[in-house]
């Protein structure tokens, strides 16, 4: 395997502290983006089209510039020094970008040939990254005659003949059926338990949740929410209510099992419970404790309003 002498022992995979980016037409993409990549995580980057997912990943692989802000990678800083971070990392952009009329191997070879690497070498992976892939047998086919799937491997594959530490997908599975984006979490499994960290960017939530044990969300160029995905789809599974009372609130409030009651002023209460639980137990503690409910709403959450932007389906994580 190679080495990687730069890199500080221990450091984030990535780094990332207020980053901001404005477009020349004034659009700002980033707002002031902080996160933390740990090393050998599977992290998803997850947001709505427009949110700045694909900006962000564009200077993480310094194919964008940025406006304001730091990125490091492996502990290497990317503006001081840009050369040594890229080394670190394998990008796998959205469209497909390989010469359609050339060979797999030989797409494979010639990429690790640009980024010198002896051929001998880079024939040996080629062959290693093909099979990780479920390519071995295509090497030697016209790379155009390969089926959706096969050419989204190929780009994981190619990405992968620099041995990066830290691999990079933009949408990798945008728009494709699936059984290939299946396919496509099979291999990319395979690549983060040999211990490359990943990180995708996605608007599929389903893809999130399959794939990847920490997230972020973006939207509008901010990150919304971060953390471990377990911890969101709690949240996620969480509905909450306000309820308008007749009269005045009780000082002690009856307790709800499972669920948070809080008075929001004299006359509200705030109910937080999970999504499965019944409301009609609910009631039956108010009406014992004599608080009578003339109104109920649902309680906005900004998570769920994104979510059904995301998915379309409120709660389909739950
Ligand atoms: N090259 C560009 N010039 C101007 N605006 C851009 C450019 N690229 C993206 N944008 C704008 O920046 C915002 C974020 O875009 P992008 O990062 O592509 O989002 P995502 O990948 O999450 O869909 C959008 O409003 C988009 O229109
Ligand atoms: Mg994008």
């Amino acid at each position: 395997m190679t080495t990687h002498p730069d890199a500080v022992p221990r450091a984030p995979a990535l780094r990332i502290r207020d980053l901001h980016k404005t477009y020349g037409n004034g659009v700002q993409a980033l707002k002031g983006v902080s996160l933390d990549v740990a090393p050998g995580d599977f992290f998803a980057l997850l947001g709505p089209n427009g949110a700045g997912k694909s900006t962000l990943i564009g200077i993480v692989s310094s194919l964008v510039n940025l406006s304001g802000g730091g990125v490091e990678v492996f502990g290497i800083d990317l503006a001081a020094r840009r050369g040594d971070a890229m080394r670190q990392i394998g990008l796998v952009p959205q469209e497909i970008n390989f010469n359609m009329f050339e060979q797999p191997l030989d797409i494979l070879v010639n990429y690790a040939g640009f980024y010198g690497i002896p051929r001998a070498q880079a024939e040996q992976r080629a062959e290693a990254e093909l099979r990780r892939a479920h390519l071995w047998d295509k090497a030697r086919m016209m790379s155009r005659t390969l089926s959706g799937g096969m050419k989204r491997r190929l780009m994981i594959a190619r990405a992968m003949m620099t041995a990066p530490r830290l691999l990079i997908l933009d949408e990798p599975t945008a728009g494709v059926d699936i059984e290939i984006r299946r396919d496509m979490w099979r291999v990319l499994r395979e690549i983060n338990a040999a211990g490359t960290t990943i990180i995708l960017t996605t608007h599929y939530l389903e893809e999130a949740e399959s794939l990847c044990r920490n997230l972020a969300i973006i939207d509008h160029g901010t990150i919304v929410e971060q953390g471990p995905m377990r911890a969101l789809l709690a949240k996620l599974d969480v509905e909450g209510f306000l309820f308008d009372i007749d009269g005045t609130l009780p000082a002690t409030l009856p307790a709800i099992a499972n669920a948070t009651l809080a008075a929001r002023d004299d006359h509200t209460l705030e109910l937080d419970m999970p999504r499965a639980m019944n409301l009609n137990g609910v009631f039956d503690v108010l009406d014992a404790a004599g608080i009578r409910v003339r109104s109920m709403r649902t309680k906005s959450n900004r998570l769920e309003e994104l979510f059904v932007r995301l998915t379309g389906q409120p709660g389909e994580a739950a």
